[in-house]
């Protein structure tokens, strides 16, 4: 039998994994949820969140992916024969989340190509944004991420994604450090004359703010940072699954999972202090009230205020973005190509060339989604959306809590958490975090992510 595909040791499989959860929801969607959701209070909360349910939920998906060998689909038909409906619907994530991460991917290409022409004015009108989506010619963009994507996973596990992601991630580390301590040093003085410096945003960004803080309000940044935890760590999704599957028998899982958690969250926390005393300077704390149009429409005004820096760190900022995206696409092809390898027992690339066929149809579909598909869908959680918002709404607020809640009974209550102990400890080493792990598996993570799922699809409001 053909040797199956591995990373070739611990750093490949930590920078690859790191790319997975270092995307978007570093980038863009954590800084947001900082500014609103209190700052430091904020921080605090996501920090203990990151140590019990981020390490539980990534431990038992890179443990399972390991000790199976397999991706969801089989993994979980291996565990227990019965339980193959939940290795299917852990597959059903990166399936509809591939339909739009391109469009997102696509997005910020865009925003490259704007920095590097120059054109960096017209970005930083209130309207370039909206326009630019609504244009049926916006899908190119999102097809060229989509086909970058399949080239680099038609080339496989260590020749196509341990390679490219060697080569983003370090980069990728290094310039958000670099734009970080920039950040810091922005002075500007608005036209009330009142100066605001990147110090002082740091401020803002660190100290707790608990003004107007009510029980129902705490629970809801609890639940804020519960699902950006999820999003951001790529865990629930079959994702580390696959991954694992991958990870040679001799790799000590335990250092591995923290160096993850490590990257990512570092990334995160860093992203915040590149975005947050930015917009402070030059928008002031009504600036950071921007949520989700923070990264396309806010920081590019950012940009602009900054002058001639402003053309080249923007640049900077969107290609650290592109490559942030990349990484994390790949992983979501790799996972739905890996399940189909082993369910329809055909090889890499074959596979690869119908599933991004079938891909670029639907990025075009969901990007058109904005002009020639446009439609007005009301969601459970109270929010319309159109045809991307429903996809992320189905795979992120629904089907990712879901999972959660039967992968923890299955692996607290039936197979036993013994089983995963029995993976982090077979090569000899210590899982120091084991009691830990016991409690939030078998308690913990059902019970809240019991309330999460009721809260997320507007049972329980
Ligand atoms: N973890 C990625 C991020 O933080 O942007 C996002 C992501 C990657 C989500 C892969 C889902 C996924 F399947």
């Amino acid at each position: 039998m053909k040797e199956k595909s591995s990373f070739s040791g611990q750093l490949g499989f930590v920078l690859a994994a790191a790319g997975s959860a270092v995307g978007v929801g570093n980038l863009w969607r954590f800084p947001y949820l900082v500014a609103k959701d209190g700052g430091g209070l904020f921080l605090i909360i996501y920090l203990v969140l990151v140590l019990t349910f981020g390490f539980t939920l990534l431990t038992t998906d890179i443990s399972i992916g390991r000790k199976t060998g397999q991706s969801s689909i089989k993994a979980y038909a291996t565990m227990r024969p019965k339980w193959k409906f939940l290795g299917v619907l852990t597959f059903v994530v990166p399936a509809l989340i591939m339909t739009y991460y391109a469009v997102i991917g696509g997005w910020i290409l865009k925003y490259v190509v704007v920095y590097l022409t120059g054109d960096f004015a017209r970005a930083a009108e209130d309207t370039y944004f909206t326009e630019f989506i609504t244009n049926p010619s916006s899908v190119w963009f999102g097809l060229i991420f989509m086909l970058a994507t399949a080239v680099i996973v038609y080339n496989g596990v260590e020749g196509g994604i341990e390679r490219c992601s060697k080569i983003i991630m370090p980069m990728l580390l290094f310039m958000v450090a670099g734009i970080a301590v920039f950040a810091l040093t922005l002075k500007y003085s608005g036209g009330n004359g009142v100066v605001r410096t990147g110090l002082q945003g740091l401020k803002v960004y660190l100290v707790p703010d608990f003004t107007g803080l009510t029980i129902p309000r705490f629970l809801q940044i609890i639940l804020d940072a519960m699902s950006q935890l999820f999003f951001s760590l790529s865990v629930s999704m079959g994702i580390m699954i696959t991954y694992g599957s991958y990870v040679k028998k001799d790799v000590n899982l335990n250092r591995a999972i923290s160096q993850i958690e490590i990257v990512d969250t570092g990334v995160a926390l860093l992203a915040g202090v590149m975005i947050i005393p930015a917009v402070f300077v030059f928008s002031g704390t009504e600036g950071m009230a921007a949520g989700p149009s923070l990264m396309f429409v806010s920081l590019p005004k950012v940009f602009f205020a900054m002058g001639a820096a402003g053309k080249y760190i923007g640049l900077l900022f969107f290609l650290l973005a592109a490559f942030a995206a990349l990484t994390s696409c790949i992983s979501v092809l790799e996972a739905i190509t890996a399940n189909c390898m082993e369910m329809f027992h055909t090889e890499r690339k074959k596979t690869t060339l119908v599933l991004s066929l079938i891909y670029l149809i639907a990025t075009a579909v969901i990007a058109l989604g904005y002009s020639i598909f446009y439609l007005e869908v009301s969601l459970p959680n109270g929010s319309t959306g159109q045809l991307l918002d429903i996809m992320d709404y189905i795979s992120n607020s629904f089907l990712m809590p879901f999972i959660s809640i039967l992968s923890a009974i299955l692996v607290g209550w039936l197979v036993k958490p013994q089983w995963i102990i029995d993976e982090m400890e077979s090569t000899g080493d210590r899982f120091y975090r084991k009691k830990l792990y016991v409690i939030m598996i078998k308690y913990v993570v059902p019970v809240v992510m019991v309330i999460l799922f009721l809260q997320s699809t507007g049972i329980w409001s």
